[in-house]
């Protein structure tokens, strides 16, 4: 793909996509992004392999502003999945301090996302029992383990995931993090704690909305305690969670501005949880940028960026997004994963030379059974014949 010096800085087909946009303290130089995907591809010890490097550094070759890489394991007791990324120790320091120099060098931020599964997870992988706002089993991984096994969390249980969250973001920066993003969508712990569909608590962590964000804003204003502007700090939520008594896009009208006082530079909107599954990773029946106007309503209660996310496929769409005033960023997943030079292809006009996402869904591999994340259409992911034949 083009050497960085054939890229202009300004672009008349995209202008808004080509532009920079600062987040909190940091500079980006585009508003197109790659959201956080747990591929499976780090070292079985939660370290960051060479598979995985070359996965990011492609992205960065390919010209996206911001790399969510991630997701990062926070704690020992959710190691969710063989081979996901983990920064709950500094023995982790190493490879992402690599990670991190080898987007940066390449003109992309560098960002880590921040995750505990919560209840969403399989105790015969994690070997831990697992914990959760509330004693209710995930409806999804329920079912798939017979060891599933689920207890509320004491207040002891909040302040050790605080501290091991406060950790895993001073390790991310330490290692060169630009970004932090902290999860609290998709369904899993801290999303857990934010929905009344998950936390039926009565103490200060449960009831009513700040109860319920509770946990969320101290970690934000930890982090921000910690580390200043060191670093910019994302929240990513699920805007709409798509089940019954759930989060819906409303639900964050007053929310968002105390996520703003106690620090977060960006705000991510996604949508679902496991029970609405198809909302994380939308196929394509839903059509494209099904969870736009889920953005849109967010952003008119926010301050700082926000990115918008679900198949937003081509620079087309994502500048009619920014045009539109509906999002500042736009996150692109599957469309970089299938070509990850698609944003420097486009700003260099040459839209045909890129391949595209067919959305057969075969990166899911947690539905497929798959170890790790294959791509139909992108070589370097390829499913190896051998697993083919097993
Ligand atoms: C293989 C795979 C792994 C993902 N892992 C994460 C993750 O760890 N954290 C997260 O917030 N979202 C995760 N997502 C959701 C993506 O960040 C993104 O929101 C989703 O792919 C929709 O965007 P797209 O339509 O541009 O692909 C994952 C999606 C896929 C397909």
């Amino acid at each position: 793909m083009g050497k960085k010096s054939d890229i202009p800085s300004n672009n008349n087909k995209y202008p808004l996509a080509a532009s920079p946009i600062d987040i909190g303290p940091v500079k980006l130089k585009n508003r197109i992004v790659f959201p956080t995907w747990q591929v499976n591809y780090a070292n079985t010890d939660g370290t960051v392999s060479e598979k995985l490097l070359e996965f990011y550094t492609a992205m960065a070759d390919g010209g996206c502003g911001l790399i969510f890489t991630g997701c990062a394991v926070v704690s020992p007791d959710t190691v969710a999945f063989n081979r996901v990324m983990r920064i709950d120790d500094d023995r982790y320091l190493p490879g992402l301090r690599k990670l991190f120099q080898e987007i940066e060098s390449r003109g992309s931020v560098p960002g880590i996302q921040l995750i505990h599964y919560g209840r969403q997870a399989l105790t015969s992988v994690t070997g831990c029992e697992l914990i959760a706002p509330s004693p209710i089993p995930c409806p999804v991984m329920s079912k798939f383990d017979p060891h599933y096994k689920l207890r509320e969390m004491t207040v002891d249980d909040i302040h050790r995931v605080y501290n091991d969250f406060i950790a895993a973001a001073a390790r991310a920066a330490e290692a060169g993090a630009r970004v932090i993003e902290v999860h609290a969508a998709h369904g899993y712990l801290l999303n857990e704690f934010l929905s009344p569909y998950s936390n039926h608590r009565t103490d200060d962590y449960g009831g009513n909305a700040i109860n319920r964000a509770r946990l969320i804003l101290q970690i934000i204003r930890g982090i921000k305690d910690k580390l200043g502007n060191r670093v910019a700090i994302s929240l990513r939520v699920s805007g709409n969670e798509f089940v019954e008594g759930g989060l819906r896009p409303i639900d964050f009208k007053d929310l968002i501005r105390q996520f703003e006082q106690n620090g977060i530079d960006m705000l991510n909107v996604s949508a679902g949880v496991y029970q609405s599954m198809e909302r994380i990773v939308p196929p394509a029946k839903l059509g494209v940028a099904p969870h736009i106007d889920i953005t849109a309503e967010l952003k008119q209660y926010s301050r700082v960026p926000v990115c918008a996310v679900g198949s937003i496929d081509s620079l087309e769409l994502a500048e009619e997004v920014l045009y539109a005033g509906k999002a500042e960023l736009v996150a692109m997943g599957r469309a970089q994963v299938a070509d990850p030079a698609i944003v420097n292809k486009s700003l260099l006009g040459k839209e045909s030379e890129i391949r595209k996402c067919i959305k057969c869904s075969k990166c899911t591999f947690w539905t497929t059974g798959d170890p790790q994340m294959y791509c139909s259409v992108n070589p370097a992911y390829q499913r190896p014949q051998k697993v083919l034949n097993e």
